[in-house]
């Protein structure tokens, strides 16, 4: 059952989900194409609405994606492995990281948002604004997945690989950035909780730094 969440709710327990994808039960078309359709009211510069979503169900296009995806997870968990003895937080999620590494190809449906317009060497501004019209969207979509029980993860290790994951996909490279790839499943149970975070005074700056 999808959960019944206030929009408070809805922005504090979406989470990494990794763990909890329900990789037995596919995802209905429509249930996407709502969440898609509510990506689509997020603000992109000069209203260009330059962004696209590859949404991929197929099984050989995903296991492709997984293989270049996890070519990138499984070094990343090697580096990380020191730090993960240390401290117990950064070895819970290097074993979501390596759960979701050996299941990727299995989780029904993969989105990649994307943005038109390379900004490859362009200066700081310039990126800004072309990812922001991107990821506004993106994170749209993860709330509207959530508020009707399918769980995300924003992931970048396969950008690593963005010109293969292109020509797997069809996407044209020359003039499309990839800004994720973000599983999507139904998740086991909807029970989701805040995360802890820094205290507001860490992070916040009235008017001055
Ligand atoms: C920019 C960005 C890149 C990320 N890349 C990956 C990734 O490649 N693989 C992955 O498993 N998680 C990835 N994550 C998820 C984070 O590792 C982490 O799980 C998440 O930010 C923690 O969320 P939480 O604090 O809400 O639990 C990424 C998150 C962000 C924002």
């Amino acid at each position: 059952m999808p959960p019944d969440l206030t929009p408070d709710e809805l922005l504090a327990t979406t989470r990494s989900v990794r763990r909890r994808l329900d990789l037995t039960r596919p995802v209905e078309r429509g249930l996407l194409e709502e969440c898609l359709l509510l990506a689509q009211q997020a603000p992109s510069a000069s209203y260009a609405q330059n962004w696209h979503f590859v949404v991929v169900t197929d099984a050989a296009e995903r296991a492709a994606l997984g293989e270049l995806w996890r070519g990138v997870a499984v070094p990343y968990l090697q580096h990380r492995a020191a730090a993960a003895a240390a401290d117990q937080r950064v070895a819970r999620i290097n074993d979501a990281v390596r759960h979701l590494a050996e299941h990727i190809h299995q989780v029904p449906v993969h989105v990649i948002p994307c943005v038109e317009g390379r900004t490859d060497g362009r200066p700081a501004a310039a990126q800004a604004s072309r990812w922001a019209s991107i990821i506004p969207a993106a994170w749209s979509f993860m709330l509207a997945a959530r508020a009707r029980g399918l769980g995300t993860v924003w992931t970048t290790f396969h950008l690593r690989h963005e010109r293969e994951a292109a020509e797997i996909l069809g996407i044209p490279y020359e003039q499309v950035m990839q800004a994720a790839l973000i599983p999507v499943a139904h998740t086991i149970g909807t029970d989701f909780k805040p995360a802890a975070r820094h205290q507001l005074d860490t992070m916040v700056h009235w008017d001055r730094w």
